[in-house]
């Protein structure tokens, strides 16, 4: 079932409507939040934990399950801080962007709602260093919703204190990873900590913290206010609720829409992108949740529901949704190399296996994309990957094997026949 305009939350994702107080309060955002926090903290956390939400930046961790991490009570006098991950650099990844430019007070009456469930302090907000007019915009809101009193002393007349930062990335893909954030908002170098601890136990300050994604907060007032039960009837099992999914590539209508989870590649391209470019049979292979996840070949995804786990069952993920469509015309193993030419550039360089690992992976691919490579180094190539995998301090040296990973489960016959080629060219100059 595709959803109808009544049951998404972002009303104003395109922005044909201001983004300011007034307008976000006659789309319904601040209507009466004091009455959402007087539900109480622990029937906030309950709510969300049964509304089924799944982090949305990219993990699918249990929303309500993080937040309930947090200490009732402060031990020995730190405070507890929320952690807003706006440093959206997932290749393929704009919703958020679309949340802050046209809904920025969703994610504000989200962060105080979600910040007094957990007994935050204040929220941090850290957004990406290149979103320039993104940062404008937050900063004005927040702005605005300390003038109306909504945030800050008594925020919504609550009797709860609570202040919302907003703090500018510098262009550093890794500090999207939490705890490299964390260091980054500390005013250290981005490099994430090894975890455990995780941030729960020690975060931001060495304080306890939870660091959530945009979209993720963005949607908890309105969970709370329509119930975690009409959350909860989108979707299917383990993968529910409204979506924000982001269609790029070789679409006829690239756009960020809002759907049913689980809704089937298929339905989200006709129905929202105009088909495939050239059709459906000029498909090739889709990247469908950002470049951490590997591509899934044409005859695959087609049917496939768009969520955790429809995806995982075609070798994939979910990640952040951004669904990046390539066509016949694509040149696949150029694609995926470019691919490894950024993240051997965004690895922080701390640990081994990705510093030089995302480097050798990146010269290979080169190599096999000219085809100057032997056939064997395929086979070195995959195994330089699960060498990676799952070797690093964070998910980056992951990310970097598994595009590679798809590329050879997939594509290896193009792979071989690029070297048979340049074999058989440089075989026929020497003759
Ligand atoms: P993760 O699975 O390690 O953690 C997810 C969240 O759950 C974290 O907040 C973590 O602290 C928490 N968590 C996990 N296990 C826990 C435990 N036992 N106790 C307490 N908390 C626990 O994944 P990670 O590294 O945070 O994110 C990886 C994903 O991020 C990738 O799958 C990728 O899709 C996505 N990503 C998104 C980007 C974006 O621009 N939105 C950029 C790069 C990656
Ligand atoms: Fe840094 Fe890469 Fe290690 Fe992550 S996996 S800590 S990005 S070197």
């Amino acid at each position: 079932m595709a959803l109808q305009d009544k049951d998404r939350i972002f009303t104003n994702l395109y922005g044909y409507q201001l983004w300011n107080l007034p307008a976000a309060r006659a789309r319904g955002d601040w209507d009466n939040t004091k009455a959402l926090l007087e539900k109480g903290r622990d029937a906030i956390i309950q709510e969300i934990k049964d509304s089924g939400l799944r982090g949305r930046g990219g993990a699918g961790f249990p929303t309500g399950m993080k937040w309930s991490f947090m200490p009732k009570e402060s031990k020995d006098g730190r405070p507890s801080f929320l952690v807003i991950n706006a440093d959206e650099s997932e290749p393929g990844s704009c919703k958020d962007r679309e949340i802050i430019r046209h809904d920025p007070h969703k994610l504000i009456e989200g962060a105080l709602v979600a910040g007094f469930a957990m007994g935050a302090r204040a929220a941090y907000i850290y957004i990406r260093g290149e979103y320039i007019r993104e940062a404008e915009t937050l900063f004005a809101a927040v702005a605005e919703a300390y003038d109306a009193g909504l945030v800050g002393k008594n925020a919504s007349g609550s009797g709860y204190d609570f202040d919302v930062f907003v703090h500018r990335g510098a262009g550093a893909y890794i500090c999207g990873e939490e705890t490299a954030m964390i260091e980054s908002i500390e005013g250290k170098k981005g490099q994430p900590r090894l975890k455990p601890p995780f941030p729960a136990g020690a975060g931001l300050y060495g304080c306890p913290t939870t660091v959530n994604n945009v979209e993720s907060i963005a949607v908890a007032p309105t969970i709370l206010r329509r119930g975690a039960g009409w959350f909860a009837s989108f979707g299917r099992e383990n993968n529910k609720g409204t979506k924000l999914f982001q269609i790029s590539g070789h679409v006829n209508k690239p756009c960020v829409v809002e759907e049913e989870m689980s809704i089937p590649f298929s339905e989200l391209i006709e129905k929202h992108c105009g088909g495939i470019r050239g059709g459906k049979d000029n498909l090739l292979a889709v990247i469908p949740g950002g470049s951490s996840v590997p591509l899934v070949p044409a005859d695959q995804i087609w049917d496939a529901p768009m969520d955790f786990d429809g995806l995982r069952a075609v070798g994939s993920g979910l990640g952040t949704a951004a669904v990046i469509v390539m066509d016949k015309s694509t040149d696949i193993v150029r694609a995926i190399s470019r691919l490894s030419y950024f993240y051997k550039h965004e690895s922080c360089g701390q640990c081994t296996p990705c510093r030089e690992g995302t480097g050798w992976m990146w010269r290979v691919m080169e190599r096999l994309r000219k085809g100057d490579a032997d056939v064997q180094e395929i086979d070195m190539l995959w195994n330089v990957t699960k060498q990676v995998e799952g070797h690093t301090i964070c998910a980056l040296g992951d990310a970097a094997a598994w595009p590679i990973q798809g590329l050879i489960r997939h594509f290896r016959p193009e792979i071989e026949r690029r070297i048979a080629e340049k074999g058989g060219a440089l075989r026929e100059a020497a003759e």
